[in-house]
């Protein structure tokens, strides 16, 4: 292990991945953690007064490291009223088959980047990281001088190279077949999870932690074997005792069917269980709009049960995932 990660004092290779939207709860991150691995809190769409709350109610249940999880600032791209009004009109027969009222876009579209940093550099967990882009100099020194391991995420070399020449202390490479958003920004960089490590760990210096279909001790081995200093899973922990999975979720994966990569739910792709919104929403906004967009339908869809209209995020190895208390998941994903 690297000397950054001998700081954290894992003892086992394993981050439990950050899955914003309720799936990471407090008490999920906890059992990761207090198990030796290393849980992280997906705080992209947390208010700072939640991310506060949610780092006080880990430390509640363990003194071990954990990491908070945002998604990089982007420029919110303008979108136009006939843009707004087909994503509504796309939507419209979802809301009505629940009794929703008509979709609207909210104007408040996303949290603001620099409150959830600030509530983040403030809680100082042992480890930040990042999705979806870049942080800029400024934002990577707070973290440094605040004793916060920075760690960003990449979908290919290219974009590993330049987290490296950042300054981050570790990038995630997440293959093609992980559940949930791509992680880096070439969206369309769908690389095998095993290859992809064996080329960035030649490509950096920096630890490297490998994502993406990891659903077994043996997949963890495998990225170990290909320099990984740590494996990051989250699929594996969907069905856990602690996730906040909800019902229609946990049904729907149980259920099963094909992951696909769509932008239907938030604009910007993602895998997941294919299910009516992805088949039938084929002019989203961007992202972060259409997350906005479809966030009344997606509560609603889990308060009824209906997987139907939920982003039931998964990555290609969701049949081996298994339900059981967190601990004994790690300990099964354990190389
Ligand atoms: C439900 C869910 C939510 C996720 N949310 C986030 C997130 O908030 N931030 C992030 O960096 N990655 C997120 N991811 C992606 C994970 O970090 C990771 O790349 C992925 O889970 C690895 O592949 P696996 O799901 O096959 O284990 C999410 C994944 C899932 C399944």
């Amino acid at each position: 292990m690297g000397a950054v990660l001998e700081r954290l004092g894992l003892t086992v290779p394993i981050v439990l991945a950050p899955m914003a939207g309720g799936v990471g709860t407090p008490a999920l991150v906890a059992a990761v953690s207090q198990a030796g691995g290393l849980g992280s809190i997906g705080a992209a769409y947390l208010t700072p007064e939640q991310i506060t709350a949610h780092g006080q109610a880990v430390r509640a249940h363990t003194d071990r490291p954990f990491a908070v999880n945002l998604f990089a600032p982007l420029p919110v791209p303008t979108v136009s009223a006939d843009q707004v009004a087909g994503a509504c009109a796309e939507l419209a027969p979802f809301h009505a088959s629940l009794g929703l009222p008509a979709p609207a876009l909210p104007e408040h579209v996303q949290e603001d980047f620099e409150t959830q940093f600030a509530a983040v550099v403030a809680l100082q967990p042992a480890v930040c990281s990042f999705a979806f882009g870049r942080l800029v100099p400024a934002h990577l020194s707070q973290l440094r001088r605040a004793g916060i391991l920075a760690v960003g995420t990449a979908t290919s070399v290219t974009e590993a190279r330049v987290l490296e020449a950042d300054g981050v202390d570790a990038v995630v490479v997440q293959g093609g077949g992980a559940g949930g958003h791509r992680g880096g920004w070439q969206e369309d960089a769908l690389a095998d999870t095993v290859a992809l490590t064996r080329a960035a760990v030649n490509a950096v210096r920096v630890p490297v932690i490998a994502a993406g279909g990891l659903m077994t001790a043996a997949d963890v081995r495998a990225v170990l074997g290909a320099g990984a200093t740590l494996a990051q899973c989250g699929t594996a922990f969907l069905l856990a005792d602690e996730a906040g999975t909800s019902a229609a979720y946990r049904a729907a994966l149980t259920v099963g069917g094909e992951t696909v990569l769509t932008t239907a739910f938030s604009g910007r792709t993602a895998r997941g269980l294919a299910n009516a919104v992805s088949r039938e929403v084929h002019t989203p906004l961007p992202y972060p709009h259409q997350n906005a967009l479809t966030r009344p339908l997606r509560a609603a869809g889990a308060a009824a049960g209906r997987a139907d209209v939920l982003s039931v995020w998964a990555g290609t190895g969701y049949a081996q995932a298994t339900a059981a208390p967190a601990a004994s998941i790690l300990a099964r994903l354990t190389p």
